[in-house]
């Protein structure tokens, strides 16, 4: 048996809506076929952005995409990507299966995709290849609003007004695919490069300084101490690999009982990292102004046999969307640090929300949780307290249930649940409080499975997907809630 308090009059802060952010990077088919098909394709499309694509990410609220990468930003040089498209420079993505990038989706294609999405765009400059010059006159084409070389030709490439543009990361992964830094040279070069990242005008940027490595707290700790009074946000990267990353991460579709396991234990992982890198930067940043910015996170798992594996193409089930439901358990008790989240990746790659054969389209379960979970988004996270019952294999322990809560700015309640749990139900006794009187009216939607291993495909594309959810009772604030096996809980409470 779980047991939950949930204080519906005790707040804990906001969570931020880019906690429910997005990472779309030059990478397989990611950009390419997944959102960008061009204006001549057969493909619907709206000035080259796909149709379907574009209303399945306007549907989840998507508050903000990170771009050009990932291991690509450390290579990508922005000029390439600017000017009419059939005389941009082709390069070869030396990162993602040497294929040939045409710079087809650059700067302004970019740009015009969140502004369709109307989400906020996050981009990650160049620093392990690039100059300081370079992403300097980068960020003056985008926001300078006045007369000089960089916004004239922004001018003459279509775009008369600047683009808003908030959030700028210094750099990806500067220990391994962006340089092979040490954190101590990193934090002088972060130092160097953010000051040349410079607000004009009204554009104020949210500096993000590149961070650890899953739990490398050296470079958190060198990098507050270097660099704390120059940056916005560190980022740290941690990916849910049920195996070894390079020995065989394990298959998306072909897994045993303990390996489910063994996946939600390692993205239960995520709580002590979190925990770890933020009582190092609360040693230098008491007053937590600087973010946590967990901007690649996700499932990373074999590629699907015979597709090409620099692409990381990868199928998502019911598996992945708990794996999503963890984290976001996670982030939610973390939002006083945690201020912006990133999935790894939008579409076709690695936990994507959609996959894409040509003109096909498919929302994988991991989208449906990014749906249920969109009203959280902004709200006023709530006080709750579980007592979980366990979920064991092998003498490990895990607790098998979670609760978070919102409430929005209408006084509605959104108490998500989960039971992470392969085999076995739970029984939830949830003690509702701090609602004087009236009845409640509580409406459910549940995501579940009955395999381990099911999944969206394109010839079955609703398999799985959220359905109506009604197994509870309530009586005198008291809420009683099956939940099934492999489940993800939704309940909207109006009083
Ligand atoms: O998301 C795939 C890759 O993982 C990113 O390019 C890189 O930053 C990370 O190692």
């Amino acid at each position: 048996m779980t047991n939950v308090v949930l204080n519906t009059d005790v707040t804990k802060g906001t969570i931020n809506k880019n906690i429910y952010g997005h990472f779309a990077e030059h990478l397989g088919r990611c950009i390419y076929e997944g959102i960008w098909v061009g204006e001549d394709s057969s493909i619907p499309n709206t000035n080259g952005i796909r149709n379907d694509v574009l209303q399945a990410l306007k549907d989840i609220r998507i508050p903000l995409l990170r771009w050009p990468g990932g291991c690509f930003a450390d290579e990508y040089h922005w000029r390439d990507g600017v000017g009419p498209r059939e005389g941009r420079k082709h390069m070869i993505n030396t990162h993602w299966g040497g294929v040939v990038e045409n710079n087809h989706f650059g700067t302004h294609e970019f740009m015009m995709l969140c502004e369709m999405l109307e989400c906020e765009p996050y981009i990650c400059g160049n620093v392990g290849s690039g100059s300081v010059q370079e992403m300097s006159e980068w960020i003056e084409y985008m926001t300078f609003d006045g007369e000089s070389p960089m916004a004239n030709w922004r001018r003459e490439n279509g775009r008369q007004e600047p683009w808003d543009l908030t959030y700028f990361g210094v750099g990806n992964e500067n220990w391994g695919c962006g340089g092979n830094m040490r954190p101590e040279y990193y934090a002088d070069l972060y130092r160097r490069f953010q000051t040349f990242v410079r607000n004009y005008g009204d554009n104020k940027i949210y500096r993000i300084a590149g961070g650890a490595n899953v739990d490398d707290y050296n470079w958190t700790e060198v990098l507050m101490r270097e660099a704390a009074p120059f940056m916005d946000g560190l980022s740290l990267h941690y990916y849910t690999i049920p195996g070894d990353f390079w020995k065989g991460k394990g298959s998306a579709l072909d897994f045993e009982e303990s390996e489910w396991f063994v996946t939600m234990k390692k993205a239960l992982h995520m709580n002590e990292l979190i925990t770890r890198h933020s009582t190092i930067m609360d040693k230098y940043d008491p007053d937590k102004r600087i973010g946590m910015i967990i901007d690649e996170w996700g499932t990373w798992l074999d590629v699907e046999p015979g597709t090409n594996p620099g692409f990381l193409y990868q199928q998502n089930t019911i598996r992945d969307a708990l794996v999503a439901a963890v984290h976001f358990h996670i982030f939610h008790n973390h939002a006083d640090r945690v201020q912006m989240t990133n999935i790894a990746q939008t579409v076709n790659v690695l936990q994507a929300m959609v996959l894409t054969d040509n003109e096909k389209m498919l929302l994988t379960p991991t989208y449906h949780v990014f749906d249920m979970y969109k009203e959280h988004q902004g709200a006023q996270l709530l006080d709750v307290s579980v007592d979980s019952g366990t979920y064991e294999m092998e003498g490990d322990v895990l607790p098998q249930v979670s609760a978070t809560a919102s409430k929005n700015a209408d006084g509605v309640i959104h108490l998500s649940l989960y039971n992470i749990d392969h085999q076995h139900p739970a029984s939830v006794s949830i003690d509702i409080r701090g609602i004087a009187g009236g009845s409640l009216s509580i409406e459910g939607r549940m995501l579940t499975a009955d395999e381990m291993n099911a999944h969206n495909t394109f010839e079955n594309p609703e398999r799985v997907k959220p359905e109506a959810y009604t197994d509870f009772t309530v009586e005198n604030g008291q809420l009683t809630a099956q939940l099934p096996n492999m489940s993800i809980i939704q309940l909207t409470i109006h009083s």
